[in-house]
């Protein structure tokens, strides 16, 4: 898992003045909307004796701790009032939490889980239809008790569709079935491919017809460690776009947002089919991809059998090996070593400023990487 990117952590539609408990990234994190309508998320655990944020209560811009009442501010995390100490006590510097940068797009809270300052922050996959009256949305969410990286993988395998997916076109038997040699296409933050092949009408009744000439084509493209599109282009008219919002829970755990455009057939009566064929599909990968052996995709590419329709997979495994170069990948034998002996924050971009934490930062892989031009000068 990967600090320094953004994460989708809930639904705008669940963030009210009642607290929020998230985990991600294997941390706990709380989430409110203040008097003015901003999203906040914090990190947990209260630095005076570890109660969880989540269960206490959302006072004004605050967030009220449920054991001794300490309050954390929304925006920064600095503590502004610590009842005990009378209405003069001066509160210790070392009394706040992290506070994450949020923004709220397409339905969902995001939140940025790291310490990097604003402008070396990879940027979130855009849905580039969203405003485009031409295109009708359906939102879908689930959980998976899967490697986050797995799942990644499986969203991005140009092999797998025709077996785990048949209903898209199975040509796997056919004795002249391969894979086309496939154009990894790169950009700064992410690898895809778009490939045509044969797909046969879509079963529904009122998908049937949709395609041009038996010809489709389809293709993924991630966007830094938890975000992907799937294009699938039914006829040179008839197009969804998917766009999956992953969010590693914990180290066996996954919560993902499945966010489908469709320009065709828009009316609403449509969602109905559409989110349960997706559901169909999603349960298809699902059998595959949680029974994975083993649990977690292997350190090296040698412990697996890779041939050329892997290559995709394989420039997303380099990806993540800059990543990890840039000290933004979780420890997790160093996490798990002391679970239950030591609470950990993500670090936060105030982090980089302000000293004196109670918590300590998740420890790394690499920990000593230079991971911001500031740093390097
Ligand atoms: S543990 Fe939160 S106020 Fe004491
Ligand atoms: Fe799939």
């Amino acid at each position: 898992m990967y600090m320094n990117f953004w994460y989708a952590a809930a639904e705008s539609a669940e963030i009210t003045d009642k607290p929020l408990h998230a985990k991600m990234l294997g941390q706990d994190f709380v989430l409110f909307r203040d008097t003015k309508g901003k999203v906040h998320c914090l990190s947990n655990v209260c630095v005076h004796r570890g109660a969880s944020l989540a269960h206490g209560k959302v006072k004004g811009d605050n967030i009220e701790c449920p054991y001794h009442g300490w309050q954390y501010q929304g925006g920064d995390g600095v503590c502004a009032k610590i009842p005990s100490l009378g209405k003069d006590g001066k509160i210790p510097a070392r009394a706040k939490v992290d506070s994450y940068p949020t923004q709220e797009r397409y339905g969902l809270v995001f939140a940025f889980l790291g310490d990097l300052p604003e402008a070396e922050r990879p940027p979130m996959m855009d849905i580039e239809e969203w405003n485009d009256p031409k295109w009708r949305f359906t939102t879908l969410r689930y959980e998976w008790r899967a490697d986050w990286q797995r799942a990644m993988e499986n969203s991005l395998d140009p092999a797998h569709t025709e077996f785990v997916h048949p209903s898209m076109g199975y040509q796997g038997g056919r004795e002249d079935y391969d894979v086309p040699e496939l154009d990894v296409v790169e950009h700064a933050w992410g690898v895809g491919t778009m490939t045509k092949f044969v797909s046969p009408d879509l079963p529904h009744e009122k998908m049937k017809g949709l395609k041009g000439e038996g010809q489709m084509e389809a293709g993924s493209t991630t966007w830094g460690t938890g975000q992907s599109v799937t294009k699938l282009h039914f006829s040179p008219f008839a197009w969804a776009h998917q766009y999956t919002y992953t969010t590693p829970i914990d180290q066996h755990h996954i919560k993902r947002w499945f966010v489908q455009g469709r320009n065709f057939r828009i009316d609403e009566t449509m969602d109905a089919p559409v989110n349960e064929r997706n559901l169909a599909v999603v349960d298809q990968d699902k059998q595959v991809v949680t029974r994975l052996e083993p649990f977690m995709t292997p350190a090296s590419n040698t412990e697996e059998v890779m041939v050329k329709a892997d290559a995709v997979i394989g420039r997303f495994r380099e990806k993540l090996k800059g990543y990890e170069a840039n000290g933004w990948r979780i420890d997790l034998d160093k996490v798990n070593a002391l679970k239950d002996k030591k609470a950990f924050a993500i670090p936060s971009p105030a982090r980089r400023t302000n000293k004196g934490w109670a918590l300590d930062s998740v420890p790394v892989v690499n920990p000593g990487a230079v991971t911001t031009q500031a740093a390097a000068e």
